[in-house]
């Protein structure tokens, strides 16, 4: 498989990659990269785990090609932190018990980021919406839909 040489920025630092086209996102943030915050729950887009900021957005990198991210701007979990800072999402996510496994934490609080940094007041309708892509199977939600709240609470 020929390699592509692409660059991007990844949690706010140059990269420069060779990858085969038909690698994903995610295989090149874990495999190449070592970012490894960003979980592959099922390959598919099904499940929201490896969900990170493609230009400012959310996407399933799992659903991303790699050779797509040249020249794009790309945040994983890791990116969220401010200089050893946890964003408001982060503490509050911890604080409110929202973390069980924690594998689909990662990808949540990447939703839940971006649903704050364009919306920061949410209705409890609007974090229901903005988590709609993020499967949980040990919280039932409850503590990580508080968490989002908290965080709302926070930076306003
Ligand atoms: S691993 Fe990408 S959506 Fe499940
Ligand atoms: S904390 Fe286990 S899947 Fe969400």
């Amino acid at each position: 498989m020929a390699l592509h040489r692409i660059s991007l920025t990844l949690n706010g630092e140059l990269e420069q990659v060779d990858v085969p086209s038909n690698w994903t996102l995610l295989q090149m943030l874990r495999q190449t990269l070592a970012v490894t915050g960003t979980k592959n729950g099922c390959s598919s887009g099904e499940c929201g785990a490896c969900t990170v900021l493609l230009n400012g957005e959310p996407v399933n990198s799992c659903m991303v090609l790699a050779v797509e991210c040249d020249g794009a701007e790309v945040v994983t979990v890791e990116g969220l932190a401010d200089d050893g800072r946890l964003a408001p999402v982060q503490q509050a996510i911890m604080e409110a018990g929202g973390v069980q496994c924690g594998f689909c934490t990662p990808g949540v609080l990447i939703s839940a980021h971006a649903l704050l940094e364009r919306n920061p007041s949410p209705t409890e309708g609007e974090i229901k919406d903005a988590l709609v892509g993020n499967l949980c199977r040990c919280t039932g939600y409850f503590r990580i839909i508080e968490a989002v709240k908290a965080a709302a609470a926070i930076k306003v």
